[in-house]
């Protein structure tokens, strides 16, 4: 029982009433206890969108990290500047360069991690009240920080090739009718989390008019664009557009996340508020981690590194759709050209974040799609992540999430009184269907 205390708290945090309003945004998920539960070594976490880090030779950061020390050790471990290592800055423009990004590294502010930009981007710009508009599913964490500075997130749907442009006029539309504020319009395009879709250069084309003529900006956000598979993503939306693109890239999927460094690539004003806005919360993003990946990127063949790195995701995006397709032949998902995410859409009756518990029981792991959305949607979808686990695990695990979908599916029956126990299928006739089969969106 809780019990009030002298402060006007409570006996589980006696601050309770002290904070202020945009900290009820701060809540951990509901799924976050079994998620602790999950990262014991027997279950198979398809939960965690982790980067397979052991596919970086460690000697490669040994060496790099040694050569900093050595040669300029008394800058890397000082306060830098607050907009980032200059000759860092230089070298992002060769990453950034791979996705037809033309760009000053004056316009670039170097990060906490591009998670850092994404707050900082939000702190310039959000109201309470004001609206950001994202696809939907959406990146979570990026929603914390949109709720945490009390904006609402307004999903617009997408199918296999990303955001669909009708469905943002409607949107739009219908946002200004009713008097509300849009900020942004917050996208993944490339090897979308959750989704696993890409954006197509048809429609990012078609999406840059519409976030143009309604005098919206766009905040695109890049972290897997490099990671593809057969052939590369569109180029970025930001190769099209300098003036009314925030663009946001990291280090932590073609190095390491350890850095914790990313940037972000602003038109020249709101650059002028991110390096303010950089130092008034951490006066200058980690000097040595920079330096390290300044000295990596110049000394090492960090080309080939994400050309490893590509081969091993593809081979795991092969092992999980290559299970899926064997044992859960009558659920539909995503077919991700790049990236870490595969997007699955179960039988109508089944509720994901439910199930979760039973799964964890049976020793898998996966992330209920609730969780990508901002207003409770998705509870027929699950985001499953073939980063981390070797493929071999990732067919135990699918096998031992179909077991989890029959039990659940027998459940069901028993309850309902219909049918024998036992079999998957569901839902005749949507075999293989990528995508969710009909309705044609995820929303
Ligand atoms: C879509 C997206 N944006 C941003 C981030 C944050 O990445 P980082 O802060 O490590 O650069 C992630 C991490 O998974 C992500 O998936």
């Amino acid at each position: 029982m809780q019990t009030t205390t002298a402060q006007g708290g409570n006996n589980l945090d006696p601050w309770y009433h002290h904070y202020a309003d945009r900290a009820a945004g701060l809540k951990a998920s509901e799924v976050r206890a079994l998620f602790a539960v999950a990262s014991r070594p027997e279950v198979v976490s398809l939960a965690g969108g982790m980067p397979y880090v052991a596919a970086l030779p460690q000697e490669l950061v040994i060496d790099a990290m040694d050569r900093v020390m050595r040669q300029k050790g008394a800058t890397a471990l000082q306060y830098g500047s607050g907009q980032g290592v200059p000759l860092l800055r230089e070298q992002i423009l060769d990453v950034m360069a791979l996705e037809g990004i033309k760009a000053n590294a004056d316009d670039v502010v170097v990060t906490t991690g591009s998670q850092h930009a994404l707050e900082l981007v939000s702190k310039l710009f959000l109201n309470p009240g004001d609206v950001v508009i994202s696809e939907g599913p959406s990146y979570v964490t990026a929603m914390v920080i949109f709720k945490s500075y009390q904006a609402e997130v307004d999903h617009v749907p997408m199918d296999e090739n990303g955001l669909i442009p009708a469905a943002l006029i409607e949107h739009i539309a219908a946002l200004k009718a009713a008097g509300r504020t849009i900020k942004f319009l917050y996208t993944i395009p490339s090897f979308h989390n959750p989704a696993g879709v890409t954006l197509s250069w048809a429609r990012r084309l078609e999406i840059l008019e519409i976030c143009r003529s309604n005098n919206i900006l766009v905040l695109e956000d890049n972290p897997y664009g490099l990671l593809y598979f057969d052939k590369p993503a569109p180029d970025a939306i930001r190769s099209l557009e300098r003036d009314g693109v925030v663009y946001l890239g990291t280090f932590s999927k073609t190095l390491a996340p350890g850095f914790r460094v990313g940037w972000a690539l602003a038109p020249h004003a709101i650059r002028e508020k991110l390096v303010l806005a950089n130092e008034a919360a951490v006066l200058s993003p980690s000097s040595f981690t920079q330096m390290v990946i300044s000295e990596y990127l110049s000394t090492a063949d960090w080309k080939a590194q994400v050309n490893t790195f590509r081969g091993v995701y593809h081979e795991r995006k092969n092992a999980m759709l290559g299970a899926l397709d064997e044992y859960l032949p009558d659920l539909s998902w995503t077919n991700p050209t790049g990236g870490f995410y595969v997007w699955v859409t179960l039988p109508e009756r089944l509720d994901s974040k439910a199930m979760l518990p039973r799964a964890v029981k049976e020793l898998v792991a996966y992330t209920p799609g609730t969780a990508f959305y901002a207003d409770g949607d998705g509870r027929q979808n699950m985001r499953l992540a073939f980063c981390y686990p070797t493929p071999d695990n990732i067919r135990l695990g699918i096998r031992r999430l179909a077991t989890v979908i029959r039990g659940e599916l027998d459940l069901l029956d028993t309850f309902a009184g219909t049918g024998p126990l036992g079999a998957v299928p569901d839902r005749p006739g949507t075999q293989n269907q990528r995508f969710g089969g009909p309705p044609a969106n995820i929303s």
